[in-house]
């Protein structure tokens, strides 16, 4: 792990922050996956994908507009993540899970390496990249279907109405699960400690949290290597890779010695 003096002092910091917590919690985006190597969300995509705008294929209008496109959009996203597994950073978020029984992840990520690496506690509030639905929610918001296959080129149709499925994620302009956002703004207003990690937050409403969590009497820890929106209302912000940052947090924790 980098050893600067800024993120050893924000490693001491956060460190006793959390021996001292009795109620911390973790918001997460696609930072805390960019070393397991998916791109970020604001990346440029690589290969096929990187003449398009991702902002641009997440959404409703688009799969309107192009079912096919938005679905082989999806599909190699999945036939990316099957080849790719958690990283350090997700393994010691897990451990939080043994030291702290209520530790909570709140993800935006629509991957599933939070659970891969046994985490149990992940409120998702942008849906899971692996789960399929109707686009019509024929059956209710949302509806959904059991389709696993990988070799579909066009979305298939749902058995139930006809209507083509599409990945059960949220995409722009659409809201999110209400239990999902219910849940989450219970755990930031309970939290003493909120980590937040790996996300630019500049997509609301999730970037709200952290704000609303500091209201409420949390202190806020940032593990990012860039400065971003949540920087300025942080109490200690570490600037480095979550992957290292967090195994280092952990050992540090672990130790007797602070
Ligand atoms: P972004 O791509 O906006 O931001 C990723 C953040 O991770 C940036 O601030 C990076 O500096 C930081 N980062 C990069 N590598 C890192 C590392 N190794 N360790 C820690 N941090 C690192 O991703 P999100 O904030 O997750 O929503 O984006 C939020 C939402 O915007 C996404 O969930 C997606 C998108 O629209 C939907 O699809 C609805």
């Amino acid at each position: 792990m980098e050893t600067s003096p800024t993120n050893q002092r924000g490693l001491q910091d956060a460190a006793a922050l959390l021996r001292h917590s009795a109620a911390p919690a973790a918001l997460t985006g696609a930072g805390v996956s960019r070393e397991s190597g998916i791109p970020t969300f604001r990346e440029a995509q690589t290969g096929l994908w990187a003449q398009y705008d991702p902002t641009e294929l997440a959404t409703p209008e688009a799969f309107h507009r192009n079912p096919e496109l938005v679905w082989q959009f999806y599909q190699s996203r999945r036939a990316d993540l099957a080849a790719i597994q958690p990283n350090p950073g997700h393994y010691a978020l897990a451990a939080f899970e043994t030291r702290y029984p209520d530790f909570s992840i709140i993800t935006q990520n629509v991957d599933d390496l939070h659970e891969r690496a046994g985490s149990k506690n992940v409120i998702r509030l942008h849906g899971r990249l692996s789960a399929n639905k109707c686009s019509a929610d024929c059956k209710g918001n949302p509806t959904p279907i059991d389709y696993t296959g990988i070799e579909s080129l066009k979305p298939p149709p749902c058995p139930h109405c006809g209507a083509p499925l599409r990945p059960d994620v949220v995409w722009f302009n659409e809201m999110l699960p209400p239990r999902e956002i219910s849940l989450a703004g219970e755990i930031c207003a309970s939290a003493d400690v909120l980590l937040v990690i790996g996300t630019s937050g500049m997509v609301s409403p999730a970037s709200l949290l952290p704000a609303a969590a500091r209201s409420a009497g949390a202190m806020i820890i940032e593990i990012n290597p860039q400065i971003s929106e949540i920087s300025r209302i942080a109490h200690v912000h570490i600037a480095a890779p979550s992957g290292q940052a967090l195994p280092a947090l952990l050992r540090l924790l672990e130790s007797t010695s602070l």
